[in-house]
């Protein structure tokens, strides 16, 4: 057997994703989530896929005592962190919820490694806290400067890390700067569900390809870009699972903080997404163009070469993977989990 790792947001969309490849390399999983965004069904799915268990507490990251206790019952090697909120328009709506939920969650999720001398971390960050970028593709270096509440909470979480490791040599922190994650487990039977009306462009389409929703507004269509829409950086789940897996390896290579972009490094528009979805899985998507999105950035990719030099990681699966899995994942489940 492997380590035993601490996974939060275990059943969330990537959480549940990650696990899968854990328990087939055989890592020992001891997940905690509250279920705040995410189903309890996710966990026999997970079994179905792997027919592998693995320990599950329901706990709030801001409910110390429960979380210490899952802290004193095993014996952590390292702890990857998913849980959060992660809606922008909410967070700018209700910034104090992304505050007490992201930030203090996290401070007292790391209050409670430090005290019980598990200092090894994977940390789930977003190329949201580059913000509207200037220049493409981004490295780790470019600039930080997130737009919204909920892009401020991970780069303080970043900061607070980098405070960590500053103060203790033995904080070993690798922080994910995940790009646009799509698509589903090839299998279908875990996938992304969205609650209400989804905000993100590829729940959207596999919602309007269904019937669920009449159709897709496309977010502006006069954006100095080949086609007019904007571009980003979409990346299967699958291949940013495995991305976690090879942080978990080399964590401690590199001591102190570590940022890491995971991404393709292709920019796809929105009407290319699009296209591609309804061509390659043969069904409509009703769509029409819409004003743009207010705080929308234009163009975002991924420099991923640091990621490739330092983890020995970059994706395999094309945007043809990501909207043929996504498709299966939405067929097989219309209403999600439930
Ligand atoms: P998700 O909402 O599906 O999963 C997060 C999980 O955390 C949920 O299961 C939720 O119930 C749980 N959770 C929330 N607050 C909690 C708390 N206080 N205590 C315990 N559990 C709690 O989201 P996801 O897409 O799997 O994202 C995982 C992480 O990756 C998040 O931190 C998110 O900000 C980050 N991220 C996501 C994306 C994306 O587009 N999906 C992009 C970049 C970064
Ligand atoms: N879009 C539409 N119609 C929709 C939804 C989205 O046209 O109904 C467009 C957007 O305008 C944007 C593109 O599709 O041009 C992608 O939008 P998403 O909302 O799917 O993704 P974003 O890149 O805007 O942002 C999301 C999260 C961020 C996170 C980022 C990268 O909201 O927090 O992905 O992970 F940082």
């Amino acid at each position: 057997m492997k380590e035993r790792i601490l996974v939060t947001g275990a059943t969330g969309y990537i959480g549940s994703h990650t696990i899968v490849d854990l328990l087939e390399q055989d890592y020992q999983i001891v997940g905690i989530d509250n279920l705040v965004n995410s189903s309890i069904q996710v966990i026999d799915r997970i079994k179905k896929i792997t027919g592998k268990s693995f320990e599950f507490f329901e706990c709030d990251l801001r409910d110390k005592p429960s979380l210490s206790d899952v802290f004193k019952s095993f014996d952590f090697d390292k702890v990857i962190h998913f849980a959060g909120y992660k809606a922008v328009g909410e967070s700018v709506q209700e910034p104090n919820i992304y505050f007490s939920n992201n930030f203090v969650g996290s401070q007292i999720l790391f209050e409670t490694m430090a005290e019980c001398e598990v200092k090894n971390l994977v940390f789930s960050s977003s190329c949201t806290v580059y913000g509207n970028p200037k220049d493409v593709p981004l490295s780790e270096q470019s600039d930080l400067n997130p737009t919204n509440p909920y892009g401020r909470t991970k780069y303080w979480i970043e900061l607070m890390l980098q405070d960590l490791c500053n103060s203790d040599p033995n904080w070993n922190v690798i922080s994910l700067r995940y790009f646009n994650p799509v698509g589903a487990h090839e299998s279908g039977w875990i996938g992304e569900d969205p609650l209400g009306v989804p905000n993100n462009l590829m729940p959207f389409i596999t919602q309007t390809a269904i019937g669920i929703r009449e159709e897709l507004k496309i977010f502006g269509k006069d954006y100095n870009t080949p086609d007019g829409t904007c571009l980003r950086d979409y990346i299967h789940v699958c291949d940013l699972s495995l991305g976690h897996i090879k942080a978990l390896e080399k964590i401690g290579l590199n001591k102190g903080f570590l940022p890491i972009n995971l991404g393709t490094g292709n920019g796809v528009s929105v009407l290319e997404l699009v296209h591609t979805f309804a061509e390659v899985n043969k069904v409509t998507v009703n769509y029409s163009f819409a004003d743009r999105r207010e705080g929308d950035a234009v163009k975002v990719w991924a420099d991923p070469t640091f990621a490739y030099d330092f983890l020995h990681w970059k994706t395999e699966k094309d945007i043809k993977d990501m909207v043929r899995d996504a498709w299966n994942w939405q067929k097989k489940n219309p209403n999600g989990y439930n």
